[in-house]
C-alpha cells in the first residue's frame, strides 16, 4: 500500500473518532443516555431498542462505535501493509486500535454504572486521547517521512556536527528565541489538556452530566466554570505570546516554510479558542442548551487537534536550528534548504525529514 491511500485511512479513523464524540455528546444532551439500560444488549428482554427517540439515539451512537472501531481496524491493516512498513506508525495504529477497544468497554461501564460523571468523563478524555493518536498516525505518515527510517549513521553524526555548530551560531544571533518559542508550544498543549479535563468536571457537575437521573460531582457550578476559563485565559495569553513571537521572526524577513505554516497555525488556533470562548460564556450566561454545548463539544475537539498539530509541527524543527539563517553540514551536503523539505501539514517543508525521530514524539 502506498503512504498516501495509507494516510487516507489516518484521516478516516481521526474523522470517526471525531463524530463518536460529536454522537456520544447527542446521547447525553437529549437525555438518550439511558434510553438503553443495559449493555450490550438494550436491555434485559430486547437486544433493539423500543421505536422512541431516546432508545434509538442511544442505540445510533452504539452503531456509530462499531463504524469507529471497523476505522480503527482498517488503519491498523493499513499500516502492516504500508510500503516501506514503518514501526512508529503501527505503533500508534495499535494505540488506536487498543484505545478503540478500551472505549467500547468503558461505554458498557458508563451506562452500568448509571452515567456516572467520573466514568463519563474519562470516557471523554480516552477519546481526546485517540483523536491525538489518530492525528499523530496521519501527521506522521506525510509526504517525504519514509526517509531517515533506518539512516546511515556517519550521516547522522555529520548533521549532528553540522547542527552543533549551528547552535552555537544561533546563540549569538538569537539567545532564546527558538527554545521560547518551543516552550510556549508545550505550555498551550498543556493548558489545553488541562481546559479539557476542567470542561468535563463543569459538565460533570451542571444539568448536561448524563441525564436526568444520573448523579453529578458536586461542585459548585460557577466555580468550576471560573476554574475551566481560568486555564482558557491562560491558554489565550500562551497562543497570543507564540503569534506576537512568530508574527516578530515575519517582520524581520522572509520566514522559512515551516514557520510559515506554524505562525498559520497559531493564527487559526488563536480564532478557535477566541470563537470556543465565545460559545462557552455564552452557554453559562444562557443557562447550558444542549445544542450550545454540542457546539462546545464540536470546538473542543478543534481547538485540542489545532494543539496537537502546532505542537507536532514544533517538534518538527529542532530548537537549535536557526529559523533563518545559515544551513547546516549536513544541509549544504545534501543539497537542502532549512525548512525546505516536504511538510505534512503545507507539503513543502520542515526538518523532520532530515533527522532520526526518535518514536513517540
Ligand atoms: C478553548 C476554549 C474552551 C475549550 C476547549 C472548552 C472545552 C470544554 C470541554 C471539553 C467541556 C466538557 C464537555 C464534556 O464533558 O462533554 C466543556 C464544558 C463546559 N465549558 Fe468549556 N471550553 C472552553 C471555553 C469555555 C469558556 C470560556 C467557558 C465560560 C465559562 C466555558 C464554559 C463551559 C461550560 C459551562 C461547560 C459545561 C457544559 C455542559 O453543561 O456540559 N468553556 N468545555
Amino acid at each position: 500500500m502506498q503512504g498516501t491511500t495509507f494516510r487516507k485511512y489516518a484521516l478516516v479513523a481521526w474523522i470517526m473518532q471525531a463524530l463518536i464524540v460529536v454522537s456520544g455528546a447527542a446521547v447525553r444532551l437529549t437525555e438518550a443516555g439511558l434510553g438503553c439500560e443495559d449493555w450490550p444488549t438494550c436491555n434485559d428482554e430486547q437486544v433493539l431498542p423500543e421505536w422512541q427517540l431516546h432508545g434509538l439515539i442511544e442505540f445510533g451512537n452504539r452503531l456509530i462505535s462499531g463504524v469507529v472501531a471497523l476505522s480503527a481496524v482498517a488503519v491498523l491493516v493499513a499500516a502492516y501493509r504500508r510500503r516501506p512498513r514503518r514501526p512508529d506508525l503501527i505503533g500508534y495504529a495499535w494505540a488506536v486500535v487498543g484505545g478503540t477497544v478500551a472505549q467500547v468497554v468503558l461505554g458498557g461501564i458508563t451506562v452500568l454504572a448509571d452515567l456516572h460523571p467520573i466514568v463519563v468523563s474519562v470516557h471523554f478524555l480516552v477519546s481526546m486521547g485517540l483523536l491525538w493518536a489518530a492525528q499523530v498516525l496521519w501527521y506522521r505518515a506525510g509526504p517525504g517521512r519514509d526517509r531517515d527510517q533506518n539512516p546511515d549513521p556517519d550521516r547522522v553524526s555529520e548533521r549532528a556536527a553540522g547542527l552543533e555548530s549551528q547552535a552555537g551560531r544561533a546563540t549569538a544571533a538569537e539567545p532564546t528565541g527558538p527554545r521560547w518559542e518551543q516552550l510556549l508550544v508545550r505550555i498551550q498543549l498543556s493548558l489545553a489538556t488541562l481546559v479539557l479535563l476542567s470542561g468535563t468536571v463543569v459538565t460533570g457537575s451542571g444539568p448536561n452530566s448524563g441525564d436526568a437521573r444520573a448523579e453529578r460531582l458536586g461542585f459548585d457550578l460557577e466555580t468550576v466554570a471560573r476554574v475551566h476559563s481560568f486555564f482558557v485565559w491562560c491558554l489565550v495569553a500562551s497562543v497570543v505570546a507564540l503569534a506576537v513571537r512568530l508574527g516578530r521572526n515575519r517582520s524581520s524577513g522572509p520566514p522559512a516554510a515551516s514557520e510559515d505554516t506554524r505562525f498559520t497555525i497559531v493564527a487559526w488556533l488563536l480564532v478557535a479558542v477566541v470563537a470556543q470562548g465565545a460559545v462557552g460564556y455564552t452557554q453559562f450566561a444562557i443557562g447550558v442548551p444542549p445544542l450550545l454545548v454540542e457546539l462546545h463539544i464540536a470546538g473542543a475537539i478543534i481547538v485540542w487537534s489545532l494543539a496537537i498539530l502546532l505542537h507536532l509541527h514544533q517538534s518538527d524543527t529542532d530548537p537549535a536550528i536557526p529559523h533563518r539563517t545559515g544551513e547546516s553540514a549536513s544541509d549544504a551536503a545534501d543539497g537542502h534548504q532549512p525548512g525546505r523539505a516536504e511538510d505534512p501539514v503545507a507539503g513543502n517543508g520542515t526538518e523532520l525529514d532530515r533527522r532520526n525521530e526518535p518514536a513517540g514524539r
